[in-house]
């Protein structure tokens, strides 16, 4: 379609509902990926050339050198809550505003947290695999035992809303619920949250019957749980990672798993995904998904809404609804 010179002009970085792509193409000239090609850096570069702004997911870097590379470029519309993807503090600086997509996703990833707790606490990937492999030949007072959810402990690495969410569910298992945060939540939080108590990050890790790891990734938390880290576990805790990769030290979760000093691991994200550490694919004990932990046919609609409603909002003028960095539009303005 030829490019309207008057229009603002918008690149829609992966394959997007396509109904949602047809929205914004009422308000820009659109330039889609319709092979939904995962950029490198220089195409990404080319593909941004003259665009306004971009509906960015994942899996699109945007660094200082892209943003001064693309001089035109106003708005960085991100669909995730994460954001590590964008180095915030270039764009601030360039004036260009950036977005998320927090909320419509608290309650499906957290439900996947949950997922992943109880497949890895209670081995069901492992004994599907060994089922579909045709090694059932008859039941074993062990066969699979693994460790119970309910009336245990759960810990929570990160109190913001979708650790609250997965706090919310435990009421019903009859678990208790500790956590720590970079500082303490509100007190009706905590009660909302199954009286969640606030405890050091030693003490979650050693006290703890499931670890979940819920926390935003920053460089300041690269390998936040490592080798010392797991060695604080108990020997039948579970390690539940639903927040970045890179927030665990793979190699060394692969070589406490495959020792089995802790007794299983949850896993939806990966340092480098995706490509995998082929370390996990040796181990029984480890549950994985593809980083799916928002994936409902809902809750995607609803993140691509939330990320297109932000770009229309930014480059229209007006604030838009999930602004991570309000300084930009006053640098762009004085730019
Ligand atoms: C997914 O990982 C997200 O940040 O939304």
């Amino acid at each position: 379609m030829p490019v309207n010179a008057s229009r603002q002009k918008i690149l829609i970085a992966r394959a997007i509902f396509p109904d949602i792509a047809d929205r914004l193409a009422d308000h820009f000239d659109v330039v889609r990926n319709e092979e939904d090609r995962t950029f490198s850096p220089s195409e990404l570069q080319a593909a941004l050339q003259g665009c306004d702004g971009v509906f960015a997911t994942l899996t699109e870097r945007i660094t200082p050198e892209l943003l001064s590379a693309c001089p035109q470029l106003k708005a960085v519309c991100n669909m995730a809550v994460g954001y590590n993807n964008i180095d915030l503090a270039a764009a601030t600086a360039a004036g260009v505003m950036v977005t998320n997509t927090p909320d419509v996703l608290n309650e499906t990833t957290a439900d996947m947290g949950w997922a992943l707790m109880m497949a890895a606490a209670r081995r069901v990937t492992e004994s599907e695999q060994w089922l579909r492999a045709g090694k059932w030949q008859k039941w074993r007072f062990d066969g699979f035992v693994g460790n119970d959810v309910h009336g245990s402990t759960l810990g929570i690495l990160g109190m913001g809303r979708i650790g609250q969410a997965i706090a919310r569910r435990s009421t019903g298992f009859n678990m208790r619920v500790i956590y720590h945060n970079r500082s303490r939540v509100a007190p009706e939080l905590e009660k909302a949250a199954n009286n969640a108590r606030y405890v050091s990050r030693e003490e979650l890790l050693s006290t703890a019957d499931h670890v979940l790891l819920v926390m935003p990734y920053s460089p300041a938390l690269h390998h936040t749980i490592g080798a010392a880290e797991i060695a604080m576990m108990k020997p039948t805790a579970t390690l539940v990672n639903i927040a970045r990769g890179g927030i665990v030290d793979d190699a060394a979760l692969i070589e406490a798993l495959r020792e089995r000093r802790i007794a299983a691991a949850g896993l939806d994200v990966f340092e480098n995904e995706p490509a995998l550490n082929p370390g996990f694919l040796e181990l029984s004990n480890v549950a994985m998904t593809p980083h799916i932990a928002s994936a409902t046919t809902v809750t995607r609609r609803a993140m691509a809404d939330c990320a297109a409603d932000n770009l229309i909002a930014a480059l229209g003028g007006a604030e838009p609804p999930n602004l991570l960095n309000p300084e930009a539009r006053k640098n762009r303005a004085h730019g």
